[in-house]
């Protein structure tokens, strides 16, 4: 039995969401500890088809161990899932599933970086093959690049402040560890009595930057529609605004029955055929049974498409 403990959320809303049938062939960009895959193979047997990814080495292991049962029936690769389409058939899928952000292991193993909560080495790197980590972005980058990361993937409202202060006191000490990094802020903000700790939004902002997670959705979003069969369905689990805005987006402009040439002028749409089908208008959120169980899911919102 593998230790990776992640919970999977809204179980019920994804599979209706996929309308999974026997036979059918999936695809789950972001595998975790594969509680959701476990299901999509669980229900679409007995032949039913997997493919998954993870860029993360530890999720990919537990889900190998995870869908053991389900030899001979699943696909997985290390890697991210903005390459789905590289590797997975085009049209060839019944639905895929993106359940963004982090799994609970990457914020409880203190080694990861990810959390102010746990010291450990500033590292955040979700596939740690690749070479730049939290601390040496946090070390190298400019104020105004910072600020920027600050404001625009934390909505940070102290994002210059914060910048400032961190160019400063690296000049004496770089920064390694989430701790030095956490008191940092909790000096410049005290907590006083706010529910949030200070530093979340400093934390969630370093680590979209670090994983170029929004880079990563916008190719995501388009690989999946690639690798749908028309009728197929992508369902999207985000978990804070940003991310939210990037799938709404997305599921908005493919749904219009006309692009812009270019530029935002009205004048200038270009008629074409929608690309997809927006299936719920609003986000749908966990239930009261499950936010009392699992406080962590809280914020995500699953929006669902259907490929036409
Ligand atoms: C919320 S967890 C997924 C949990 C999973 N659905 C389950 O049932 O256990 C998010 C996972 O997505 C992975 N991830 C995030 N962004 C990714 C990307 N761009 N490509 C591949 N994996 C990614 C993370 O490493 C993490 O393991």
């Amino acid at each position: 039995m593998s230790d990776f403990d992640h919970r999977p959320v809204m179980m019920a809303e994804v599979l209706d969401a996929l309308r999974l049938k026997p036979g059918g062939r999936y695809a789950d960009g972001t595998l975790g500890g594969a509680g959701h895959a476990a299901a999509l193979l669980s229900v679409s047997s007995p032949t039913g088809w997997v493919y998954g990814c993870d860029r993360d080495g530890d999720a990919v292991e537990a889900a190998h161990a995870r869908l053991a049962e389900f030899a001979g029936r699943f696909e997985i690769r290390r890697g991210n899932f903005a390459e789905l389409s590289e590797w997975i058939p085009t049209g060839s899928c019944d639905g895929v599933l993106l359940d963004l952000g982090v799994s609970s292991p990457q914020l409880d193993v203190a080694g990861r970086g990810f959390s102010f909560q746990h010291n450990g080495p500033l590292d955040m790197r979700m596939d740690t093959r690749q070479p730049l980590t939290a601390a040496q972005l946090l070390n190298a980058a400019g104020a105004e690049e910072l600020a920027k990361i600050f404001w625009e993937y934390g909505d940070e409202r102290e994002s210059r402040r914060f910048a400032k202060a961190i160019v400063h006191d690296r000049e004496q000490r770089p920064f390694e560890t989430t701790r030095q990094l956490a008191e940092l802020i909790e000096r410049l903000s005290p907590r006083r009595g706010r529910k949030a700790h200070p530093a979340t939004r400093v934390f969630q902002a370093l680590r979209i930057a670090v994983n170029d997670e929004i880079g990563s959705l916008g190719r995501g979003l388009d690989g999946a529609l690639k690798i749908l069969k028309p009728g197929g369905r992508l369902a999207v689990i985000t978990f804070h605004s940003l991310e939210d805005r990037v799938v709404k987006n997305f599921g908005r402009a493919r749904a219009r029955d006309y692009t812009f040439a270019g530029t935002d002028v009205p004048e200038l749409r270009v008629p074409r055929a929608p690309e997809l089908r927006i299936v719920n208008r609003k986000a749908i959120t966990p239930g009261e049974a499950e936010l009392a169980e699992n406080p962590r899911s809280r914020s995500a919102q699953l929006r669902v498409m259907e490929k036409l």
